[in-house]
C-alpha cells in the first residue's frame, strides 16, 4: 500500500469536516448503535471516499462517521471489510490506516464472536487480551511502506492492557459482567467445524471471529493503541448444542448492543484523554 491512496482518502474526508478524530471505533455486525450517539456528525457512505472498500456483508451499513462523543472527538466506522468477502488483506485495513491518518491514536475494535471458553453466555462481552491469526494471512503482507511503520511490527500488548483496565473498571462503574479471552481469527465465511475449534481451543483460543485481527494488525503497525471487545453471539460449533446460524448472531448481537453502547460510552472520555 502506497500513501496515495491514503491521502486521497484523508483529503476528500477533510473537504467534509476539519474534525481531528483522537479515538477511531470500529462496529461490528449488528452492533452500530454507538454511531447514532456522535454529535454534530458528518456522515460519509464509503463509497464516497475514494479507495475505500465496499463491505457486503449483512447487518453491515458501510458510513464512516465524524464528530463527537462526551466532547471526545471520534471517528466510527460502522461497517467494516472482511477478507471472506474476497477483500484482500491489505485492501481490507484501508480504514484503519485512513483513521491513523486523521490523527486517531486509540482504536477500539468490537466483533461478533463465537464462545469456546465454556464459562462464556450468548450475549455476554469479552474483553480480547491476545489474539491467534488463522486467517494465512496478514495486512502487512507486501512491501513495507515505511511511513506507516516498521517491517517486523512488535505485537506484545496488541490489545493494550492499560485500556483493558480502563474497560473493566468502566464495566464496574455499570455493573456488567465482562470476561476476558484470546480471540482466533478465522478466513471463514463458512462457521468452524467442531474440529476446529476444539484445534483453537487446544492452541489458545477462547472466541472465535473472522475481523478483527487485520484491524489490529495495521492499528498496531502505526503505533496505535487498540482495545478489541467481542460480544459472543453463540457458543461456538461442538461447544453448544445447536447449529449456527448467522440470524441467530445478529438476534443476540442486537439484544446485547445496548451493552456494548453502554460501556462504550462510559469508556470513552478515558479513551479520549
Ligand atoms: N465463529 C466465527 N465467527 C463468528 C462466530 C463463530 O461461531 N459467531 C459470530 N462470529
Amino acid at each position: 500500500m502506497t500513501a496515495g491512496p491514503l491521502d486521497e482518502a484523508v483529503r476528500t474526508i477533510r473537504a467534509r469536516t476539519d474534525l481531528e478524530p483522537r479515538v477511531g471505533l470500529i462496529l461490528g455486525s449488528g452492533l452500530g448503535g454507538l454511531a447514532d450517539q456522535v454529535e454534530d456528525c458528518v456522515e460519509i457512505p464509503y463509497a464516497d471516499i475514494p479507495g475505500w472498500p465496499a463491505s457486503t456483508a449483512i447487518g453491515h451499513a458501510g458510513f464512516l462517521v465524524l464528530g463527537t462523543i462526551d466532547d471526545a472527538p471520534v471517528a466510527v466506522m460502522r461497517g467494516r471489510a472482511h477478507l471472506y468477502e474476497g477483500i484482500p488483506a491489505d485492501r481490507a485495513v484501508f480504514g484503519v490506516r485512513v483513521l491513523g491518518r486523521l490523527g486517531v491514536r486509540t482504536l477500539v475494535v468490537t466483533n461478533a464472536a463465537g464462545g469456546i471458553d465454556e464459562s462464556y453466555r450468548p450475549g455476554q462481552l469479552v474483553l480480547i487480551s491476545d489474539h491467534v491469526n488463522l486467517m494465512g494471512t496478514s495486512p502487512l503482507v507486501g512491501a513495507n511502506d515505511d511511513e506507516l511503520g516498521p517491517r517486523f511490527p512488535d505485537l506484545s500488548d496488541a490489545y493494550d492492557p492499560e485500556l483493558r483496565a480502563r474497560a473493566r473498571d468502566a464495566s464496574t462503574r455499570l455493573g456488567l459482567e465482562v470476561g476476558e479471552g484470546v480471540y482466533a481469527a478465522w478466513l471463514g465465511p463458512q462457521f468452524e467445524t467442531p474440529a476446529e475449534i476444539r484445534f483453537m481451543r487446544a492452541i489458545g483460543g477462547d472466541l472465535a471471529g473472522m475481523s478483527t485481527v487485520p484491524e489490529v494488525i495495521a492499528a498496531r503497525h502505526m503505533g496505535i493503541r487498540c482495545l478489541g471487545i467481542s460480544v459472543v453471539t453463540n457458543m461456538a460449533a461442538g461447544v453448544g448444542d445447536g447449529k449456527l446460524a448467522h440470524d441467530e448472531v445478529l438476534a443476540v448481537g442486537a439484544e446485547a448492543e445496548p451493552r456494548l453502547t453502554a460501556l462504550l460510552r462510559e469508556l470513552l472520555p478515558a479513551l479520549a484523554a
